[in-house]
């Protein structure tokens, strides 16, 4: 069985729908066994408690850099025998010591078309504010390994979502969660449980299924 971790900075939707498919269809094998807050006030902690899965807090306004608090959460990720760490909502930068330790072992929900409105500054509402200044008619959502580069890592899914006449940033987002987000990403998390990813030229693929 592996370890999954999940990190979280906010309401923990992403997160509610890793729970609900481990409580359904499951995780490949995998199973929660620790969440770990950037903020001691994230929603996704009481989803967590609700499902009795183990929360830790490592607030980031406690920290002086990000050197100092991706130790903590390299520590913690470390105690926790992570075999598999994802980013569900997690709004914080680690440095190349984590990225390093969980190579290919981390991987990310962005809520757009990587390499389209992503990188620094990229994240949450922003996203879709800017998908929306473009006119872009596509988005959706990626799901990816994570390192050094902030949303550069190898892409493991995508699925795209259709932009709408009259979107505001938070129906475009509420569009892409559900018809994205909380699809892919259980989906990758139960396929790198599985074994299923491999990585070839510095880019993820899929073993289909037999
Ligand atoms: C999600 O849309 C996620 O893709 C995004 O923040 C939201 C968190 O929602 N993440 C990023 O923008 C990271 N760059 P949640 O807390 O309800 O899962």
């Amino acid at each position: 069985m592996k370890n999954i971790v999940v990190l979280v900075s906010g309401g923990g939707t992403n997160l509610q729908a890793l729970i609900d498919a481990q409580n359904s269809i499951g995780l490949g094998g995998g199973k929660i066994t620790c969440v770990i807050s950037s903020k001691p006030d994230a929603y996704a902690l009481t989803r967590a408690a609700e499902n009795g899965i183990k929360t830790i807090v490592i607030n980031r306004k406690k920290y002086a850099d990000v050197a100092q608090y991706s130790r903590a959460v390299l520590e913690a990720l470390d105690s926790e025998h992570a075999d598999l760490v994802v980013y569900a909502g997690f709004m914080t930068i680690l440095d190349e010591s984590v990225c390093n330790a969980y190579k290919y072992k981390m991987m990310n929900v962005h809520p757009a078309l990587i390499p389209s409105f992503c990188g620094k500054g990229f994240y949450g509402l922003h996203v879709h504010k800017a998908a929306l200044a473009k006119g872009v008619k596509l988005s959706g959502a990626t799901v990816h390994f994570v390192t050094e580069e902030c949303d550069g890592g190898p892409i493991i899914l995508q699925k795209a979502v259709e932009v709408k006449y009259g979107d505001t940033p938070e129906t475009l987002q509420r569009r892409i969660m559900e018809q994205a987000e909380w699809k892919i990403l259980p989906e990758a998390v139960r396929l790198f449980c599985e074994d299923r990813i491999f990585i070839e030229d510095g880019k993820a693929y899929i073993k289909e299924d037999k």
